[in-house]
């Protein structure tokens, strides 16, 4: 459904002028990666590794400087405007930040709508039916539309950015960091509720994460990525036991164990 094609990307540095030329800086480089329809592609990788330069290409925040991205087999970046704008409703995203996507003066149901607002042409009532089954959909009462953002705990605003996110049944959702802010037990409450609306919207997601055990416990496909280069794919298995390149064993050397009693003693290594 999603295919990246050899996609380049560097940043310059500094910017002005420079006597000794610009420094430039590869955040993509090479980088080939396909996301199949009902599936969740996991990226990992170290801060700076490049995950959500990716994420922001994919969903036509940041240009290529080389490579093709394909989306339902059409080249986003050959699309005219206009076509390339209703492709692009059928990409969304989720942050860390859910403040980013929640206007903090306007009621969670103003957020909620707006991509209605913007695409749909539905009559006031409809949106606000829509909008109160979204709220159903991902856990929170139907009442809470009313309320703002300062009112919700970080767990319930991640909800709202997901009802914000599948407003428009989005066929991919770019999900970058969505629960990195959340203790564990919210987390592990979000990625069963995206789990769940994948199978139920037929979404597919990229899952960025610098968080091996969130990407590993909901991605059907892993990359591994480092220096804007994807370094490693797994399909299937346990990541944990499978990964082969050295960047991804050093990722997996760094999880703590979950049970304190089986952390090593000094001097010895876990086995994972
Ligand atoms: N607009 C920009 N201009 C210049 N450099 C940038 C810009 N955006 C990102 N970078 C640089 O590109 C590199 C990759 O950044 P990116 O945000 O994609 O990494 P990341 O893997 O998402 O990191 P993190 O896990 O910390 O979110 C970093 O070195 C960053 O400083
Ligand atoms: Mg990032």
């Amino acid at each position: 459904m999603l295919e990246l094609k050899n996609v380049h990307k560097s940043y310059t540095l500094g910017g002005g002028l420079s006597l000794f030329g610009k420094e430039t800086v590869k955040v993509a480089d090479q980088i080939c990666l396909t996301i199949e329809q009902g599936r969740c592609h996991g990226l990992v990788g170290e801060s700076g590794s490049g995950k959500s330069t990716l994420g922001k290409m994919i969903l036509g925040l940041e240009q290529p400087d080389r490579g093709e991205i394909w989306f339902e087999g059409k080249n986003m970046l050959t699309l005219s405007g206009r076509e390339r704008k209703r492709m692009r409703r059928k990409i969304q995203t989720v942050f860390q930040d859910c403040y980013s996507s929640l206007n903090p003066r306007w009621p969670v149901y103003e957020s909620v709508r707006e991509p209605l607002n913007n695409f749909e042409r539905l009559s006031a009532g409809e949106e606000k039916k829509t909008v109160r089954e979204l709220f159903a959909a991902v856990g929170l009462q139907p009442e809470d539309i009313t309320k703002y953002p300062h009112q919700f705990s970080g767990g319930q605003l991640q909800r709202i950015s997901i009802a914000r996110a599948i407003a428009l049944k989005p066929k991919l959702i770019v999900l970058d960091e969505a629960v990195s802010s959340l203790d564990m037990l919210i987390q592990h409450q979000i990625l069963q509720l995206l789990d769940e609306l994948k199978t139920q919207y037929q979404l597919s997601y990229l899952f960025i994460s610098h968080d091996l055990m969130a990407v590993r416990s909901i991605s059907d496909q892993l990359s591994v990525m480092h220096q804007g280069r994807i370094v490693e794919t797994l399909d299937g298995g346990d990541p944990l036991s499978s990964m082969k390149h050295p960047v991804s064993k050093q990722l997996v050397a760094s999880i703590l164990p979950s049970q304190p009693r089986n952390r090593s003693k000094p001097g010895l290594t876990e086995a994972v």
